[in-house]
């Protein structure tokens, strides 16, 4: 009975950890994302941590049978390649070679918000739940399907590219390349954006941003949660974009429940409440009822967690 390391690559964090066959959580560690010198020597870094990680649990390294990776982008799955990271500029890097050869174990790879739904269905908020999406709002947007028990990759593995989903015509530019998707409004860096521009503007709120005491999504929910009139048009705003594309997810899979993960996830009920009244106010009644929205259970672990499922080739939503 082997464990296995699942390693969540993101725009800022890189977490890993070793989970065993039920996908429990033995070790955990997380490292800044490697920035500045490239995609080759920022992977052999984050392989030097997981041997570091393994060491720290005592977890001796032939008791790994495997290596899951999540990775915030378009992927070729089947190649082991990166095609392009959106909110990281490593284009065309073939990861699974580079891990392989530094780890010395079989490495799988996958979409972050694919890898975050498959922990939470193995072992979080959608155990025993067939038909579930999970949406993960941080440095981007990610969707993650699972539908009849399985996650779905489509032809090319892009099926929950949700993110990119056009929700405003000739809106922000998106890392993508393209207008206004729904990555530019409901992740951190959308909201964020969305609040500066309205400071900007000089709407009267209580929120400021500078270099000493910069903005924050955490301040900006909180100022919401305060009833700051700026602060709760954003997230109104935040809330009414993620809730259509909900709405077209609900009519498009039909899914029983929503996990919403990331680190905006974290802003609680100022988040959850209006987001449930809009995704019901928007969509079609017979579809939309019963549909549970939950935070994920595994919070930050999920990508992980998940990204060590990978290893067990789709067996673990059996
Ligand atoms: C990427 C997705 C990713 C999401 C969250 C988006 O920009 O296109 O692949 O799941 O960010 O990291
Ligand atoms: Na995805
Ligand atoms: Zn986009």
């Amino acid at each position: 009975n082997k464990h296995a390391l699942g390693i969540d690559i993101g725009g800022t964090q890189v977490k890993m950890g070793i989970v065993d066959a039920r996908g429990q959580l033995l070790g955990r560690i997380e490292h800044p994302t490697p920035q500045k010198e490239g995609a080759e020597a920022a992977l052999l870094e984050i392989a030097s941590v997981a041997k570091q990680l393994a060491t720290e649990a005592n977890i001796p390294w032939k008791d790994i049978a495997g290596v899951g990776v999540g990775l915030p982008g378009f992927l070729d799955i089947p190649q082991g390649h990166i095609v392009q990271l959106p909110n990281l500029s490593w284009n065309d890097v073939p990861i699974r070679k580079i891990l392989e050869k530094a780890l010395a174990l079989p490495v799988t790879i996958d979409n972050d918000a694919n890898v975050a739904a498959l922990g939470e269905a193995w072992s979080g908020a959608g155990v025993g739940v067939k038909d579930l999406i999970c949406i993960t709002l941080g440095t981007g947007v990610g969707g993650g399907i699972i539908a009849n028990g399985g996650l779905v990759h489509g032809s090319t593995g892009m099926a929950g590219e949700i993110g990119h989903i056009p929700v405003k015509q000739d809106g922000a530019l998106c890392g993508c390349g393209r207008h206004g998707c729904l990555e530019t409004i409901a992740s951190a860096t959308g909201v964020m954006r969305l609040m500066q521009e309205a400071i900007a503007r000089g709407e009267q709120t209580i929120l400021h941003h500078d270099e000493s005491d910069p903005l924050t999504t955490e301040k900006i929910f909180s100022a919401a949660k305060d009833k700051d009139p700026v602060a709760q048009e954003v997230v109104q705003q935040a809330v009414d974009a993620l809730a259509y594309v909900m709405s077209i997810l609900s009519l498009t899979f039909n899914p029983a429940l929503f996990v919403i993960g990331g680190g905006v996830s974290k802003a609680g009920s100022t988040l959850f409440e209006p987001l449930e009244a809009a995704y019901h106010r928007r969509t079609l009644s017979y579809v939309a009822k019963g549909v549970l929205i939950r935070p994920a259970l595994l919070g930050n672990d999920a990508g992980l967690i998940g990204a060590a499922g990978l290893t067990a080739k789709g067996e673990i939503l059996r």
